[in-house]
């Protein structure tokens, strides 16, 4: 790998993985280096990607691998492996084996990457970021899991739909686990500065907020055999981004509470400012009697998941 140049690794380059390292090197954002246990899919994934950088004009290195000494000094990894919900497995069984995967990557990262910032995607996210920071050692502020922008994005599209306004006029606000209990938060979310609830039905919002809570559902329904991928890659992307960029940008991001929004020792989707020591600072909103209480139970569900893998 060229000096001077950062280094992102993602590992499992299934759908999610694959699709991230793609928007990293086409973004020439870092170095790629993408580990999976499958043998042959990497490798080929990732010379097909290098094949693709003269094309897009990208000076960055692009591998699929089997060997973390590939990843060694990481500046970012992005872990994407886990296995999807199949059929005849409790969400319990899913839970407990993405926590053995989850562990042993991270063990892994760790070993190779010491000074790394993480990134988890694996779901369910929030025990599974849980596990990587109690795993890996890291302090809270360089580990932190990917959902928040993901289900703050398809907010936007569904209120640009409903609206017909450009995607760029719109900020929506999501706090919570990535769940069916996530919060929506339609009092913060603006359309060129104007809150939603100015600008829409009651009924209008809660078909956005019930629609943004089954997103990944929505998606699962068309696909079948799989999940999305294409708006998690780019919602991994800009957290990358904000970080090797140094952006201090504030984005929702599962980041380890300790007291901030009455929760304790556990993950949770929040503002964060993301810059290049991870999370930087976690901005705390005033919420109504109604949004604090959702946020207790999406948290209690949170709780249950990381109770059941005992990473609490
Ligand atoms: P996928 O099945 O396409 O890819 C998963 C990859 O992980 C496979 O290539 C598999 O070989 C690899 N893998 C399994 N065990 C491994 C191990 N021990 N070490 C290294 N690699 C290993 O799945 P997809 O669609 O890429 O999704 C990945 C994960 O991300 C899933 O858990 C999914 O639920 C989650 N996800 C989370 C989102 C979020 O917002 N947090 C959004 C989308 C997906
Ligand atoms: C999603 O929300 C599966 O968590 C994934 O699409």
């Amino acid at each position: 790998m060229a000096i001077g140049r950062n280094k992102v690794t993602v590992v499992g380059a299934g759908n999610v993985g694959a699709t991230t390292a793609q928007r990293v090197a086409d973004a020439e954002l870092a170095d790629v280096v993408m580990v999976d246990i499958l043998e042959g899919p990497p490798q080929g994934k990732g010379l097909d990607m290098m094949e693709a950088c003269p094309v897009s004009g990208s000076d960055v290195n692009v591998i699929g691998t089997n060997d973390y000494k590939d990843s060694e000094g990481s500046d970012v990894v992005v872990i994407t492996a886990g296995l999807p919900r199949k059929a005849g497995m409790s969400r319990d069984d899913l839970l407990k084996k993405n926590y053995e995967i989850v562990k042993v990557v991270t063990e892994q990262v760790v070993k190779h990457s010491p000074d790394s910032i993480l990134i988890v995607v694996s779901n369910p996210l929030d025990a599974m970021v849980q596990t990587a920071y109690k795993v890996s050692g890291f302090p809270k502020e360089r580990v932190m899991g990917m959902a928040g922008v993901l289900d703050s994005s398809r907010m936007r599209t569904f209120i640009a739909m409903e609206l017909k306004v450009s995607v760029d006029n719109i900020h929506a606000f999501v706090l919570g686990g990535h769940g069916d209990d996530m919060v929506p938060l339609p009092r913060y979310s603006t359309v060129a500065g104007i809150p939603l609830p100015d600008l829409l039905s009651e009924e209008r919002i809660d078909a956005i907020v019930q629609r943004t809570r089954k997103g990944g559902g929505e998606i699962v329904s068309y696909l079948k055999t799989g999940s999305a991928y294409y708006a998690p890659s780019a919602s991994i992307l800009e957290m990358v981004d904000a970080i090797l960029k140094d952006k201090k940008k504030i984005l929702p991001t599962a980041a380890y509470l300790e007291g901030e929004y009455g929760i304790n020792g556990f993950y949770m989707g929040v503002p964060a400012k993301l810059g290049s020591k991870g999370v930087e600072e976690i901005i705390e909103i005033h919420l109504t009697n109604d949004e604090r209480t959702a946020l207790q139970k999406s948290a209690a569900s949170v709780q249950e998941l990381v109770g059941i893998i005992g990473v609490g």
